[in-house]
């Protein structure tokens, strides 16, 4: 389904008007109104440096990322296949608006990466874009890295095949000294100045016509900023759940996403999770504190894979003390940092002879 090869901007003379081989892929794939005129897509140039939502923690409840994020990376074949827009509702975290998105998004993630380069004199931006989805009335589509060019500014970045440019930044900085204080001497001030345009989900065209509106390059030591979106498969845990040798229950294997709660998703797929001999760490009754992290009856010990978790939290560790390696599966975040591997868990971990 290769479209067909769009062409380089290597230089700002180029105009959108050069482009005649256009690719119409239909518009099925993008979910918007088609009421929507082309000056609300195409962008403003924005002189203020916006800060972008910080990649993966906002996908999952998983943590900092304590990985490189790149082995998630998928082919380019399937990034073809799996890009899509969706007309998504104004969020507390961003605007009304059409964004990137991955079809499979139970098992894909999207993610946000920035890169920094020095924009070269003569050069231009240097990146084979490719349109997926476009020739519409308003503009809209989806444009992505084909490759990039040799002895182009972006050449040596860490931009890859498939990833789509939401946004372009031109930065300048520039130092002036200025006096502040006459016993602190001269003071270095540096001012960033800032260009940039917005590209997401548009398609080759107006990218094109986005980009080429940034202002020529006026002076030495500027630098192209780039936010990018890029398509990841989502980490995975394998889970073993092992039942107390009494109960002659199977194992029972699990395929978790990292940044999910072992007792949720235990809940979820139908496990028994009820501990007989246990009694609430807090009252010493029955029942259990509905995910509290108090009374201790969803506890289990973790037999392998206690490094893919969480760090247990004060409150844990205390209730727990005698118990290096079980958890309160409801405090529990499998898949921590965005790490993937696998896991063995002993369920009612009192019941078993080497319970402790
Ligand atoms: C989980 O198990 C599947 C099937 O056995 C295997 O292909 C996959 O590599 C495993 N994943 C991890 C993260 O260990």
């Amino acid at each position: 389904m290769r479209m067909s090869v769009l062409l380089v901007f290597l230089c700002y003379a180029i105009t959108a008007g050069a482009f005649h081989n256009r690719v119409f892929l239909g518009s099925q794939s993008i979910a918007i109104s088609s009421a929507r005129s082309p000056i609300s897509v195409l962008h403003a140039m924005s002189d203020s440096i916006i800060d972008e939502d910080s990649s993966v923690s906002k996908f999952s409840g998983a943590g900092p990322v304590q990985v490189d994020m790149n082995i998630y990376n998928l082919p380019f074949e399937t990034v073809l296949e799996e890009w899509t827009a969706n007309m998504v509702p104004a969020t507390p975290m961003q605007e009304e608006g059409i964004y990137l998105g991955a079809k499979n998004s139970r098992e894909h993630l999207v993610d946000v990466v920035q890169v920094e380069f020095p924009r070269l004199q003569d050069m231009g931006l240097g990146i084979q874009l490719m349109e997926l989805a476009g020739g519409r009335e308003d503009s809209l589509g989806i444009t992505i890295v084909e490759g990039l060019v040799e002895g182009g500014s972006a050449e040596n970045s860490d931009i890859l095949p498939g990833d789509c440019i939401t946004k372009v930044a031109v930065r300048k900085s520039s130092s002036t000294s200025a006096p502040v204080d006459i016993t602190a001497g001269m003071d270095l001030t540096e001012t960033v100045e800032e260009s940039a345009v917005t590209t997401e989900c548009l398609g080759y065209d107006a990218t094109v016509s986005a980009i080429v509106s940034l202002p020529p390059v006026s002076s030495e030591g500027e630098t192209f900023v780039l936010t990018l979106k890029r398509l990841r498969r989502k980490p995975k845990i394998n889970l073993t759940l092992q039942y107390p040798p009494e109960m002659n229950e199977p194992d029972v294997k699990l395929e978790l996403f990292a940044g999910e709660n072992l007792r949720r998703s235990m809940l979820v797929k139908g496990v028994k999770l009820n501990d007989a001999l246990s009694r609430r760490f807090d009252s010493g009754g029955i029942g259990d504190c509905g995910a509290e992290g108090t009374c201790a009856t969803c506890a289990v010990k973790i037999v392998q894979g206690g490094n893919l978790c969480n760090p247990r939290a004060q409150q844990e560790a205390q209730i727990l003390v005698k118990r290096a390696n079980w958890r309160m599966s409801c405090k529990t975040i499998v898949g921590y940092g965005m790490k993937e591997g696998s896991m063995t868990v002993r369920v009612s971990p009192r019941q078993w002879a080497d319970g402790s």
